[in-house]
């Protein structure tokens, strides 16, 4: 088992991080995944809904399933941990009242239940989907970010069949998945970054 020793501070990790697809067999603590979990559920989304859900893959016969679905990438039977980050906007506008602040109470609280509502009432199930994959990938950046912090590698994928993973790990029909993570402690360094210059993606005013 692998001794987190240091975390690394936001910079450090951001610069750091690249896209790892091989892993060291050695397991990832339980209570380490929790741990940047409960740090990554803290990303912000609009209205609060933190439309974001994940299931946590470790069983082996189901990453072989997984891989499958994602057209055979090996990444995926092959890291210790397989996170699915699904995004399932109706559970969140069924239970508004686990994420509208306590803070906000009577007939303000009503009225945000409202506008919220309101705010999806004239979306249709494909752009309700889209929606709540947006806010997901922000969870998505933080995750990739304190896994890197923590020494551990992983790689965000795109690439699979979301109609396979739906069926195989029994998901609503009406969810979006934004990705899959693979992740473990790394086996290789993975390709050097290359990225745009800050010219060619940054203007001013
Ligand atoms: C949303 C998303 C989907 C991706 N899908 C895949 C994938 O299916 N398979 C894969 O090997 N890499 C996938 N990647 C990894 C990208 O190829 C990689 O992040 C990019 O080339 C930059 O390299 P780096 O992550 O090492 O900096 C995906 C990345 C993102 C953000």
């Amino acid at each position: 088992m692998e001794a987190t020793l240091s975390v690394l501070d936001a910079k450090t990790a951001a610069l750091r991080r690249r896209s790892i697809r091989r892993y060291r067999p050695d397991p990832v603590p339980e209570e380490l995944l929790r741990d940047i979990l409960q740090a990554a559920l803290r990303a912000p989304s609009a209205w609060n809904l933190q439309p974001w859900r994940l299931l946590g893959v470790r069983d082996a016969a189901t990453k072989k399933a997984l891989r499958e679905a994602a057209f055979g990438q090996a990444q995926v039977e092959e890291a210790p941990v397989v996170l699915v980050l699904y995004a399932d906007l109706e559970d969140a506008l069924a239970h508004l009242d686990e994420v509208i602040h306590p803070g906000v109470q009577g007939e303000k609280r009503e009225a945000q239940k409202r506008a919220i509502q309101a705010a999806f009432a004239g979306m249709d199930a494909k752009e309700r989907a889209q929606w709540a994959a947006g806010q997901s990938y922000i969870l998505l950046g933080y995750l990739l970010l304190l896994l890197e912090a923590h020494g551990l590698g992983s790689v965000p994928m795109l690439g699979f069949d979301p109609e396979k993973v739906k069926a195989l790990l029994g998901l609503p029909a009406h969810v979006a998945i934004p990705a899959l993570l693979p992740l473990g402690y790394p086996a290789e360094e993975g390709y050097p970054s290359h990225r745009l210059p800050l010219e060619r993606v940054v203007a001013w005013r």
